[in-house]
């Protein structure tokens, strides 16, 4: 067993396999895991749980300061609970989906999330996939790989409609995905590689092959 360092930032919009794609190359180099969009979605539910008003963006950051998260860091087991609550079903609700980039895009709550972040990563040994929309240039630009997951809307659209069991009518979830992305990117850009990110396209790959190209992309990352 080696203990060599090895973080591996990873970045993309909703839709694009980050998630899955993540996991399994943390499975891969025997790596933690960390889903920081489910710490905004925690967040979330804590805020609609305690009634705060989500507009208030000093109500929202008070109850970000007092935050009771508990989050596990392996990829094969997702564990999420708040005050000892277990909401690993709950945060992907849609009432989250809808109301998590008002928490999202307040300053003072990123701030407090991402230095939990980079503890997470200095706890993990520095042997950790962490995946977002600001890894790769905001919570560890220093990480020894950084990569952007992305795919075509069409493809991203596709593949949310079968996370969702395709009950959703097309036309609406086009919108919804769109809307967040929208909401998402002023906060991030998570559209471009910036300088010394790969960016890795799944829209012609499977999910074999763009775990593959994740990986050949981390084996060249570490050669430089
Ligand atoms: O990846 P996701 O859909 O679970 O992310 C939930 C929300 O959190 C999404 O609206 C973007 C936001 N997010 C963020 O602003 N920064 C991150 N590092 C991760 C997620």
């Amino acid at each position: 067993m080696t203990s060599e360092r090895l973080v591996i930032a990873m970045d993309g919009p909703s839709g694009s396999g980050k998630s899955s794609v993540a996991k399994a190359v943390a499975q891969h180099f025997g790596l933690a895991y960390l889903d920081t969009g489910a710490m905004y979605r925690a967040l979330t539910w804590y805020c609609l749980q305690q009634q705060v008003d989500l507009t208030d963006a000093d109500a929202v950051l008070a109850a970000a300061q007092n935050f009771p998260l508990s989050q596990g860091t392996t990829a094969d087991v997702e564990m999420i609970e708040v005050d000892g609550v277990d909401v690993v079903e709950a945060i992907r609700e849609p009432r989250i989906s809808e109301n998590v980039s008002a928490i999202a895009s307040n300053r003072g709550v990123r701030d407090l999330l991402i230095n939990m972040q980079r503890d997470a990563i200095k706890n993990s040994g520095y042997r950790m996939v962490a995946e977002g929309r600001d890894i790769t240039t905001v919570v560890a630009p220093d990480a020894d790989a950084r990569i952007l997951l992305t795919a075509s809307e069409e493809v991203r659209l596709a593949r949310r409609g079968l996370q969702l069991g395709g009950t959703q009518n097309n036309e609406q979830l086009a919108q919804q995905v769109s809307a967040r992305d929208a909401k998402d990117s002023k906060v991030n850009n998570f559209t471009e590689a910036a300088e010394g990110v790969t960016l890795v396209d799944s829209s012609d790959l499977n999910f074999e092959e763009t775990i593959d190209a994740v990986i050949k992309a981390v084996e060249e990352a570490r050669q430089k």
